[in-house]
């Protein structure tokens, strides 16, 4: 069920395709009000993470909200980046040559505080990258803890990995990030590959984008067409999956994912599964379920969402 009140999201990315429509629907939907952007480095290098987050947010029409990059690396060890899948640019497919705002002179990290902590009620951090920015937050400041309603992040899996067999991207990326993250004692959402690879932009959806008339729906459709590329290539699928938006979606109405609470940990030591997710679904090690897990996801009405946002951050009609 939507709320009525927008919940107040600061949203930590590395675009990214996926990270592009999170950020999109963040921008179109009234049931989150973005109050910044911190970026970090993951799908490609910081500086161009953080340009493709100007680029968006500037073709979504956003000009209010502060966008800052944070880390341009993982806590420990050497940046990969997935050039593979995402291109040189991080937005490779459409021409993005938009006037964008001024990056905040700011780290990311410290706008995360200080949003935080202005706020007037907690806020939800969304995480659709390596969550190095967001653990760096909760190891430094701890006193923004109390000033975090939730932590929902696109990661992990409850059974095989993209990057490795057994491991995601984000958190393979930055295993130590996620532990500290997952360790916090924050309620926190855990958004995987299990639910993340049920959606799916078909042909049909990258049409309805591009059917949209607006400059915007012919970036989404020109993205999710690349990604289809990139997608089919290295990992043999059909159509693209988009992780990122749904974790902006569970936000804005949790009646799209259905999760369940377990406990989840992330295996750092691994010869061949370092920044797997560990989880407990049958509560077989005893330990808390302290995590909230998604397993289920309402496809149809997540698409609905997602596409009435693209609509009204791009101008197109009613
Ligand atoms: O494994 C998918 C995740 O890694 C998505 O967030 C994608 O954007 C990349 O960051
Ligand atoms: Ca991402």
């Amino acid at each position: 069920m939507r709320r009525s009140a927008a919940r107040p999201v600061i949203i930590d990315c590395d675009p990214g395709h996926d990270d592009a429509l999170a950020l999109v629907l963040a921008a179109g939907d009234p049931g989150v009000r973005l109050l910044g952007v911190s970026t970090v480095a993951g799908n490609q290098t910081l500086d161009k993470t953080t340009r493709n987050a100007l680029r968006i947010l500037a073709l979504a029409g956003v000009t209010d909200v502060p966008v800052a990059a944070g880390c341009d690396r993982p806590l420990v060890g050497e940046l990969t980046v997935a050039a593979d899948i995402h291109g040189a640019s991080g937005l490779d497919g459409p021409d993005l040559d938009v006037p964008v705002a001024e990056v905040a002179d700011v780290h990311g990290v410290e706008l995360m505080r200080r949003l935080i902590v202005g706020a007037a009620e907690p806020v939800t951090l969304i995480a659709t990258g390596p969550l190095t920015n967001v653990g760096l937050l909760l190891r430094r400041h701890p006193e923004v803890v109390p000033g975090v309603r939730r932590v929902v992040f696109m990661g992990g899996s409850t059974d095989r990995g993209n990057t490795t067999p057994y491991g995601e991207f984000n958190i393979v990326t930055d295993p130590e990030a996620a532990d500290i993250v997952l360790r916090s004692g924050l309620p926190t959402t855990m958004i995987g590959l299990n639910v993340t690879h049920r959606a799916l932009a078909t042909t049909e959806i990258i049409a309805e984008f591009r059917g949209l008339g607006t400059p915007l729906g012919a970036v989404c459709a020109e993205l999710m067409t690349y990604f289809a590329g990139t997608y089919r290539r290295v990992f043999g699928f059909a159509h693209p999956p988009v992780h990122d938006p749904i974790a902006v979606a569970a936000v804005i109405d949790p009646a799209l994912v259905r999760t369940v609470a377990a406990p989840v940990a992330v295996e750092l030591a691994g010869t061949y599964t370092r920044g797997a997710t560990v989880v407990d679904l049958h509560g077989r090690t005893g330990r808390e379920a302290a995590v909230d897990v998604a397993v289920g996801l309402e496809v149809d009405a997540f698409w609905r969402l997602l596409m009435a946002a693209v609509r009204t951050a791009g101008g197109a009609a009613r």
